[in-house]
């Protein structure tokens, strides 16, 4: 098939390449917007990332550029329309799975970071500043945290916390119950919340969970607790997070992700004034630890992504079963 390939960097190219099973692509480094939509005339597929948006207009617009699958290289699909893509004959194959302990691994990161407050020792150390004010953290063994979503992610954090002798609980509509039977305890969300000193959220972002961390519900958390948020930005309201940490009600924030990051995350904007107040404020917060969505980011989970998505490719050039269809 021709692919247009949309958000590439070098390391996506260099991946894909390598697993290239004979498809002709073309890559774009732009994220695929209404401006740059035209390029995709004549590409029977699209291959996009996280921040691509592929709204009803979009998905007109590749339907009539005759663009006939959208190869997806995430897990996650809140940015496409789905009705839309129905209407207009467009499959949707993503990578369901390309490696859960890769983001596992980057929160229990965030997590110690946070805690220990690693981030600040390097630089006092290397301003010559042997002090310890300030730096103090909390034991993980014996904490509770909260997983809020226990499928593949959740479920491999939850094997590491326990490694590191927590109190873990979690809250999932569908509970695991290989997990219930490996000692995990579920609760509603509100339990959960409100008996955690750390929560960490690994549900899939969909219209029923937008905001579902808010004002109300962090009324719920414990005073100074932890929130880490390495899945989709939008199950957050960043103000309400924001007057949290003002108020001390959060005492540290963990974000590998943010609501509006499609229009920074993934680009080098250190010569340019930033013209987002929100994200400004939170990289204000000595407690707060932003990073650019790269839980996923290992050679390992590279290498699944482009493979994944050539059997997707495959499949469906070849009009097999589409194992990884995202379901209309
Ligand atoms: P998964 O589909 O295996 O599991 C999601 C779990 O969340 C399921 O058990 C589901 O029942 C549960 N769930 C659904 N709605 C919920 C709600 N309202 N409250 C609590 N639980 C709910 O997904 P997986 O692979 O574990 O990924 C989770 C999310 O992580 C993805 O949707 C994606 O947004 C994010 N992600 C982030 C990456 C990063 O680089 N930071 C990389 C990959 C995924």
């Amino acid at each position: 098939m021709k692919i247009a390939v949309f958000s590439t960097c070098k390391y996506d190219q260099e991946f894909l390449e390598a697993y290239n099973t004979g498809h002709e692509l073309v890559f774009f480094e732009a994220q695929l917007s209404m401006k740059n939509a035209s390029l995709t005339q004549g590409f029977d597929a699209v291959c996009l990332f996280v921040n691509d948006l592929a709204d009803q207009q979009m998905m007109e617009q590749l339907e009539e550029n005759g663009v006939k699958v959208i190869l997806l290289r995430c897990a996650g699909f809140n940015n496409i329309d789905l009705d839309a893509a129905g209407s207009a004959g467009i499959k949707i194959l993503r990578v369901p799975s390309y490696s859960p302990e890769a983001v596992a691994e980057y929160t229990m990161s965030m997590i110690l970071t946070l805690n220990r407050k690693t981030h600040k020792a390097y630089n006092r150390v290397r301003e010559g500043n042997f002090s310890l004010e300030g730096l103090m953290g909390f034991n993980l063994y014996k904490a509770k945290v909260a997983i809020i979503g226990t499928g593949n992610i959740g479920k491999a954090l939850y094997h590491i916390l326990k490694g590191f002798g927590c109190q873990v609980m979690a809250y999932d509509p569908f509970p695991d119950q290989e997990l219930v039977a490996d000692g995990l305890h579920y609760g509603t969300l509100e339990e959960v919340i409100s008996d955690a000193e750390i929560v960490s959220m690994h549900c899939p972002l969909a219209d029923e969970n937008h905001h579902m961390i808010n004002h109300i519900t962090l009324q719920l958390f414990k005073q100074g607790a932890m929130l880490i948020n390495t899945s989709r930005g939008g199950l957050i309201n960043t103000q309400d997070v924001i007057e949290a940490l003002k108020s001390g009600k959060l005492g540290s924030v963990g974000l590998d992700v943010y609501e509006q990051e499609s229009k920074l995350f993934f680009k080098n904007l250190s010569a340019d004034v930033i013209q987002d107040d929100l994200i400004s404020r939170l990289i204000s917060f000595p407690n707060v630890l932003i990073t650019s969505h790269q839980g996923f980011f290992t050679r390992e989970a590279m290498q699944q992504i482009a493979m994944t998505t050539f059997i997707n490719a495959d499949a469906y050039a070849g009009g097999l079963k589409l194992d990884n269809e995202v379901q209309i």
